[in-house]
């Protein structure tokens, strides 16, 4: 296992380029089982949770393979597996994202359920009740979602009571191929998952109404091979500015979706951070005094909960009391704890978070529970006063493509070491 040691405070200085998105590349590769065509998604990032969604593509029979630039090239020609082990779904729970696929394509899943997840309980109901009203017959066996579609899905009217990201995936693809119209009500309007509607436009896919929480299918005999681009990582991007602001600096970001950024930024300049654009694909980011703020996270266009740890970091060292509340999954203040190991003044109630900014933050060794959190930690250790270990960050590499490096040639002092 390995840990980051980082020797605070540090100054960043520089430009760090933005990697292609995980959450869109993760439900593009599923989609590639959808047609027997090669598919090419350029700007897909290396990360392991990519490596492991490649892995399963394989144990279908598929071919996943990455070229040299971030190609990956994924052709399922000749898949002849619906099976999706436990072994790899428990390190993923994304894997989730070929149940629809296979259904479509193959008429059978026997995919694992998820279980557990550090942030919360984290069902799937929605994406199973879909299915079956989609007319798949759905069992749960041994820990294992068991669902056939002899006939073939139809198309049918989906409301969600929660607008599900990978829900609304599973239905997008699912529906592409099934007969008739499908109407997804209260759909997730997340930007990858209208990557996602572009990508299988592109391959023929009938779809309107993404973005908006009203989508309509009308289901095709067949899909092509593609090659798509994955936009840009709005998380990471968010993330490199909560480092500009915990550390005051001024850096530039390349490639930063800002079309799909209108909540982080927002919130950023609040607390006090300037933005600045310098040309189409790059801007300056600028942290100044920090000013506490309140954020409650929403489904989009709100405050994305995967953006909730890293400012609860940028605000432990804010002139006064903030106040986050997560109102989208129901364990996500794990970090809040080691935060306070490093110095934060932090106090939970249910699902708000109030924190008393402090002058200063110092180094500790604490834990990495999960991706988001993990980001929170390093951003603290940025600007934390010594040395700060953060252990397990094989959490990080799911989701951060090369992070010590980017911060390194930031000017940050972070190294990777064995734990
Ligand atoms: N929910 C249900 N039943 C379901 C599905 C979801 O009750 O069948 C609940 C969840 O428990 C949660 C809420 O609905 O309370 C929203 O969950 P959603 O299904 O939208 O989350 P997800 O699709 O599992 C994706 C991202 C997450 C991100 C969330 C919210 C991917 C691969 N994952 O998860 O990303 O936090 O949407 O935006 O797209 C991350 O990258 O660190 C990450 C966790």
């Amino acid at each position: 296992m390995d840990k980051f040691v980082i020797e605070g405070p540090t100054k960043l200085k520089g430009e760090a380029y933005i990697s292609g998105s995980k959450n869109a590349s993760l439900p593009m590769m599923a989609a590639a089982i959808l047609t027997s065509e090669p598919v090419v998604l350029s700007n897909v990032p290396r990360l392991k949770d990519i490596d492991t969604m490649c892995k399963l593509l394989v144990r279908l029979n598929c071919r996943c393979e990455r070229k040299e630039n971030n190609d990956l090239v994924i052709d399922c020609s000749s898949i002849n597996s619906d099976f999706a082990p436990y072994e790899l779904v428990k390190t993923m729970r994304a894997s989730i994202l070929v149940f629809g696929p296979l259904l479509a394509r193959l008429r059978s899943a026997h995919v694992s359920l998820p279980g557990g997840c550090a942030i919360g309980v984290r069902p799937v109901n929605l994406h199973i009740a879909a299915m079956k009203n989609m007319g798949a017959s759905v069992e749960i066996e041994e820990g294992y979602i068991v669902a056939r579609s002899d006939d073939g899905l139809k198309g049918e009217k989906i409301y969600f009571d929660i607008p599900t990201v990978t829900g609304t995936e599973n239905v997008l693809m699912a529906a592409s191929l099934a007969r008739g119209r499908t109407v997804i009500k209260n759909a997730a309007k997340e930007p990858e998952v209208v990557d996602l509607a572009r990508m299988l436009k592109a391959m023929g896919a009938k779809i309107t109404g993404e973005g908006e929480s009203t989508i309509e299918v009308e289901g095709v005999d067949r899909l092509k091979g593609v090659n798509y681009r994955v936009m840009n990582d709005r998380i990471e991007a968010g993330t490199f500015m909560c480092a500009a602001l915990i550390t005051g600096s001024a850096i530039e970001l390349v490639n930063a979706p800002l079309y799909a950024m209108d909540a982080i930024v927002d919130k950023f300049v609040e607390v006090g951070g300037v933005i600045r654009n310098i040309d189409d694909n790059r801007i300056e980011v600028k942290g100044n005094a920090l000013n506490p703020i309140s954020i409650k996270t929403a489904v989009y266009p709100g405050f994305p909960t995967d953006m909730q740890a890293q400012f609860m970091a940028v605000l432990t060292l804010a002139n006064g009391t903030s106040i986050i509340e997560e109102t989208i999954f129901e364990n996500r203040f794990m970090h809040v704890a080691e935060l306070i190991r490093l110095g934060a003044n932090i106090i939970i109630s249910g699902n708000r978070a109030v924190i008393e900014g402090v002058d200063r933050l110092i180094g500790a060794t604490v834990m990495a529970t999960d991706l988001r959190a993990s980001a929170s930690l390093v951003l603290a250790g940025l600007a934390a006063e010594g040395r700060t270990e953060v252990l397990r960050i094989y959490h990080l590499d799911r989701g951060y493509e090369s992070l010590e490096k980017k911060l390194s040639s930031l000017g940050a002092n972070i190294e990777r070491l064995k734990q």
